[in-house]
């Protein structure tokens, strides 16, 4: 038996074949750790389910965009699902091809139209009529046709955080589902489009299958009117969206979820139509973890506070989404465990990254932050002038530096003091 990514040694945690301790001594807290296997094991899970289908991946970038792990994915074959000129840079950086690229995003600006166009993404996912209008006006200008997919808005509840629920009727995203077919109608009339797809996504961190199914069905439904107005729809992307177990959640495992739209699809006479898949979370969420030190222990008439050095700059999902992240010591203690709030150093009472947690704990002891290899470092910022956090793969008894720690100077490297 393989051992799973992170495991205990003598109640030593470890990534892969290495230690949690000897990584922290090495580089410094806080510190990303992710392992390759993981990665590895998370894409196979989706390409696997794919395989002998007329399916392809596209990792959304957005979810980790360290080049490294773009790498990864890369060499493992995998197309990208990019939201900014910046995604595609690192993307055409990291090895990965243009062709096998989907752009989306509600507002594209036309310098990253020209520029994704001239590129030769595989497909643009637009949004709107005037984001169709745009578009248009930048292929006349480049010389070349743009392929299009709409992004339709299903109007299902993928019952998951309302910051991260997407395909509602209340969301800013896509084209209203009652829209779609007219504004598939301009898009066909459009002379530098060329329309190839349709494509959804509805939330994220999503752990039923169901609303995936009802997006679907209302989408083959659109299909089939937008065929019979004489436009071919080549490619189905059902978006990304599949939650990950951060604590007691219990999601569709991929394979599962993959066959299961696949074979959706197929039942309702669509099998020959290519399907994307636009996953984040689901591939790099568990593959990740944040190395943090604790500081201090504040003991208080209601709360003890344990202050560590990693803060909400380095992982955001707590203090934005009141999101549960595991947190465990490094190196386990025998002592009686007490109940603390985890914090970070940054002057806002938001800074918590764990609220309410049993843990046998002293000053200088290392925690582990799970599930931290999506939407983490991606998130991060540089409030309190923190530099942001390095950023490892480990990869069996080897660990690659992804991402040096920040220098302080590199934070202002850029602003000037006033002229005299
Ligand atoms: N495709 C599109 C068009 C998206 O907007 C997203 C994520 C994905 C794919 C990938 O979704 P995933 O498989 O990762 O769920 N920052 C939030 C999550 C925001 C997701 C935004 N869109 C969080 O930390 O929970």
């Amino acid at each position: 038996m393989t051992q799973p990514a992170f495991h205990r040694i003598d109640g030593v945690l470890h990534v892969e074949n290495v230690s949690a301790v000897d990584l922290a001594t090495q580089f410094g807290t806080p510190l990303y750790v992710y392992s390759r296997a993981a990665l590895t094991a998370a894409w196979r899970a989706y390409a696997g389910a794919c395989a002998g289908r007329r399916a392809s991946v596209h990792v959304a970038v957005k979810a980790n965009s360290n080049l490294a792990v773009l790498n990864l994915f890369a060499r493992l074959g995998a197309g990208f699902d990019i939201v900014s000129g910046g995604e595609l840079a690192r993307v055409l950086a990291a090895g990965g091809k243009a062709e096998n690229v989907v752009f989306s995003g509600v507002g594209k600006s036309a310098e990253e139209m020209r520029v994704a166009l001239e590129a030769g993404v595989k497909c643009f996912n637009v949004e709107s009529i005037p984001e169709l209008d745009r578009l248009n006006a930048v292929a006349g200008e480049v010389g070349r046709k743009a392929p299009v997919s709409l992004r339709v808005n299903p109007d299902v509840d993928p019952k998951t955080h309302p910051y991260i629920s997407t395909g509602l009727k209340a969301n800013k995203f896509g084209v209203a589902f009652d829209d779609a077919r007219a504004a598939y109608r301009a898009a066909a009339a459009m002379p530098n489009l060329a329309v190839v797809g349709i494509d959804c996504h509805i939330g994220s961190q999503i752990t039923d299958i169901a609303p995936y199914l009802d997006a679907i069905d209302k989408l083959l439904e659109l299909v089939v009117q937008i065929e019979a107005d004489g436009t071919q729809i080549h490619h189905i992307d059902v978006g990304g969206g599949l939650g990950i177990s951060y604590h007691d959640e219990t999601p569709p495992d991929i394979g599962d979820f993959v066959r299961t739209v696949l074979d959706r699809i197929a039942e309702r006479g669509h099998g020959q139509r290519e399907v994307f898949f636009e996953p984040g979370r689901s591939l790099v969420g568990n593959a990740g973890v944040l190395l943090t030190r604790v500081e201090f222990l504040k003991p208080g008439a209601e709360k003890n506070f344990a202050i560590v050095d990693a803060a909400m700059n380095d992982l955001a999902r707590p203090a934005m989404y009141n999101a549960y992240h595991a947190i465990e010591p490094v190196v386990e203690r025998t002592d009686a465990p007490q109940v603390y709030d985890v914090v970070g150093p940054v002057c806002e009472s938001g800074d918590w990254l764990g609220r309410a947690r049993s843990l046998a704990i002293e000053p200088g002891d290392l925690l582990a932050i799970r599930s931290a290899g999506a939407y983490s470092f991606a998130m991060s910022s540089n409030y309190n002038t923190r530099p942001r956090a390095a950023e490892v793969m480990v990869d069996g008894a080897r660990v690659h530096v992804a991402r040096e720690r920040e220098t302080v100077a590199q934070l202002f490297a850029g602003e000037r003091l006033l002229p005299d």
